[in-house]
């Protein structure tokens, strides 16, 4: 059967306003942790320490956290943060940061646009910043991106993900998120990838499925995810976000989306749709343009 609960792990603050235009006032981006935590998601990622250039929507990142341990504490210390390497892991680590997240790239063009390296050199910075954090107690989830198309190269053989995946976990991450940065995964893929990881020696339980909707998949994707034993899906309130480094990448699965589709299989969550949906109204009313998700515009009364 499938299983009776879901752990949501969700990425609007992060993946979502990284691919913005305009960049968002950093109160506007506390205000929507701050609700999105009160909505009951029980993971908000909540911004990056990357190279301010490489993504100026997110500069702010000093700010937003310092600002969000002044109203929330210890709360503030346990949101996630993406880090590329170790100069993005020492400034996590000044702030007191618990949790980050290493991304890495299946395919070689991907690495090349998104982090300046090849497939193979991207390790050589995640190594000693998964080691560092792992030293300093802090928790680290690796994303793997591309893990079912590349705009560059096609399909991505499963073998090559596996390879990626599994020297991240060699490395000491805890989860691995699989990332459908282009929302090209179909159900089929799915199951095909999760069985690969499993006869490698993963077992479901290790990890997440981060799905983009571009081709309208990303809820078939998770039922084929949850018929495999996978626990945690990422999903992005709204259905805001995207990669700016991925061309044709558009929005992350949304979590109204995903919270409507779980409730309706009576998978537990945790999560209060009515108050998702209304911090996604407001967001919309933020940024100047309607929802792409479904679930949004129907109960969003917008
Ligand atoms: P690089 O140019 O190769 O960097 O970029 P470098 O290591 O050569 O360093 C150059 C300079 O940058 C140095 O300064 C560093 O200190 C500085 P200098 O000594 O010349 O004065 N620097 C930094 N400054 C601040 N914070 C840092 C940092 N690192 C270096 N962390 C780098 C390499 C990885 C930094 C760059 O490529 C980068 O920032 N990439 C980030 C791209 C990104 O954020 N993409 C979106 C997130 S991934 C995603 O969305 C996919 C996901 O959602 C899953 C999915 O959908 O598949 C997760
Ligand atoms: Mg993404």
């Amino acid at each position: 059967g499938l299983p009776t609960e879901v752990t949501i792990y969700e990425v609007g603050p992060r993946d979502g306003l990284q691919n913005e235009k305009a960049v968002v006032d950093v109160e506007v981006k506390s205000a929507f942790v701050k609700r999105l935590l009160g909505a009951g998601l029980p993971i908000v990622e909540a911004t990056s320490f990357v190279h301010p250039k490489w993504v100026p929507q997110l500069a702010d990142a000093e700010a937003l956290m310092t600002g969000l341990s002044a109203d929330l504490g210890e709360r503030a210390r346990e949101l996630p943060v993406l880090v590329p390497n170790a100069r993005g892991l020492e400034r996590a680590l000044d702030l007191g940061l618990r949790h980050v997240a290493v991304f890495a790239s299946a395919t070689e063009t991907f690495a090349a646009k998104n982090l300046n390296r090849t497939l193979d050199s991207q390790f050589d910075m995640f190594e000693p910043t998964v080691a560092q954090a792992l030293d300093a107690g802090v928790d680290v989830r690796g994303y793997v991106s591309m893990c079912f198309g590349d705009p560059w190269e096609g399909a991505v053989p499963v073998r090559q993900v596996v390879a990626v995946g599994k020297r991240l976990l060699e490395l000491g991450v805890g989860q691995l998120s699989l990332g459908d940065t282009i929302g090209v995964a179909t159900a089929g893929h799915v199951k095909a990838l999760v069985a690969a990881f499993g006869e490698a020696g993963v077992e479901p339980g290790r990890l997440a499925l981060h799905f983009h909707d571009t081709y309208g998949q990303a809820l078939t994707n998770v039922h084929a995810g949850l018929q495999a034993g996978v626990t945690t899906y990422d999903a992005s309130a709204g259905g805001l976000g995207g990669c700016p480094y991925a061309r044709s990448a558009t929005g992350n699965l949304a979590t109204e989306d995903l919270v409507w589709f779980l409730t309706g299989l009576g998978i537990e969550h945790g999560v209060d749709l009515d108050a998702v949906v209304a911090t996604s109204t407001w967001m919309a009313g933020e940024l100047g343009r309607p929802s792409p998700s479904a679930v949004v515009r129907a109960l969003g009364g917008a």
